[in-house]
């Protein structure tokens, strides 16, 4: 079967890695593209790599040219998808790439967005530990996938915060790591901030050097990250000092993540935890002892790569994982939780192999 889909905010960067992968996907033919103020142009004109879907032209981001299509995928500004989407009356599958849909909190949307707080939609990382009652031994834990299966709308994550969930998640799971005190940081490429032209994002203000944003705590991806965090089965409120720093390369996350072991773990048991929480997964990838990623090894791939360090002398495990933004991070992703909500294998039209050097 060939599933219609549309993609709107196809004019931006996260809908042209959208449209990128789709266009290589068996059972996924795009009939649709909107934008907002590039409706009306050609797709290829926003999207130059995009040769083979220079046919299409981008529509008016509305309920009446989405509905009716079996699958949407919605990559706009936070805060411009929920009223649209509230408005679906004929789409088996929508996709959210932005924030509307990722919080179960509607104090931490007022805190960190603002604005209507929409209900929370099934949250895309499919190999996030959810923890349950009985569940903690390792490979008994239930999985994100398991809520993605037959869902029908899909909140993929924030690039940063499935990263750093996704490096925590298994020592939070098997109770190796504390959840309190735990220090991110991270550098990342600008295709993180959109493709809207912002001052501090000029190549000039970019190029040859490192620049801090967000810095103390006020970063939007901060409750994102604490609310997988408590659904890993964390022991307590998780507290987490998180600071990304924009470094010139266009894609990319490298997030260093370092948080307190619990009294007495060995080391065999911090790196077990890790192992067996992604031993079996296509796309998550634990690296041998002494390897760590780099950025590069990710880029166009649905992967996320990590190595894990023990630091005895401060009592910490070090998690250094490397994806790209706007795949796993973010299109890539989308399009996986879609294979499995419609029931199709879950690596259907992506790649686990990066475009390095
Ligand atoms: N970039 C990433 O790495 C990344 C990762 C994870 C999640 N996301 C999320 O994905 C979403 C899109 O991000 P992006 O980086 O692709 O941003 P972007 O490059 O700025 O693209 C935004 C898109 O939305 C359209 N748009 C702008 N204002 C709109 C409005 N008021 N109503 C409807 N459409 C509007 C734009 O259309 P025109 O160009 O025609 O004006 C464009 O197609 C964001 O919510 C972001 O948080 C992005």
């Amino acid at each position: 079967m060939t599933y219609s889909v549309a993609v709107a905010g196809a004019s931006g960067y996260a809908g042209g890695e959208l449209l990128r992968l789709l266009a290589a996907h068996p059972e996924f033919e795009v009939r649709t593209v909107t934008g907002h103020s590039s409706a009306g142009r050609p797709l290829i004109e926003s999207q130059p790599h995009l040769r083979s879907l220079a046919h299409l032209t981008l529509g008016e981001t509305t309920p009446e040219v989405l509905d009716g299509h079996d699958i949407v995928f919605f990559a706009l500004p936070h805060g411009a998808s929920g009223a649209l989407t509230a408005q679906l009356r004929d789409v088996r599958l929508a996709v959210d790439c932005g924030a509307d849909h990722r919080l179960q909190s509607a104090e931490d949307w007022a805190a960190f967005y603002g604005g209507e707080h929409h209900e929370a939609w099934t949250y895309g990382v499919p190999e996030l530990i959810v923890a349950t009652a009985g569940a903690g031994a390792a490979g008994t834990w239930d999985r994100q996938r398991e809520e993605i299966a037959g869902a029908t709308r899909i909140a993929a994550p924030g690039c940063n915060a499935s990263t750093v969930a996704l490096s925590l998640a298994p020592g939070i799971a098997a109770g190796v790591i504390e959840a309190e005190d735990i220090v991110s940081v991270l550098a990342v490429g600008p295709s993180g901030a959109g493709k809207a032209a912002k001052t501090h994002l000029l190549g000039a203000e970019l190029m040859g050097t490192a620049n801090p944003y967000a810095v103390g705590g006020t970063h939007r991806h901060i409750p994102e990250i604490k609310q997988s965090l408590r659904r890993a089965g964390a022991a307590a409120e998780p507290t987490i000092s998180f600071t990304p720093v924009l470094v010139p390369m266009s894609r990319g996350i490298l997030a260093t993540t370092t948080a307190r072991l619990a009294p007495g773990v060995t080391a065999e048991q911090v790196r077990s935890a890790w192992e067996d929480a992604y031993v079996g997964e296509t796309f998550v990838h634990v690296l041998p002892e002494g390897q760590f990623p780099r950025t590069a090894d990710t880029l166009g791939a649905n992967t996320c790569l990590m190595g894990l360090a023990i630091d005895e002398a401060a009592g910490r495990v070090v998690v250094v994982a490397a994806l790209d933004n706007l795949a796993k991070g973010t299109a890539g992703a989308a399009i996986q939780s879609a294979n499995i909500a419609l029931g199709l294998p879950e690596a259907t039209g992506l790649s686990v192999d990066g475009v390095a050097p």
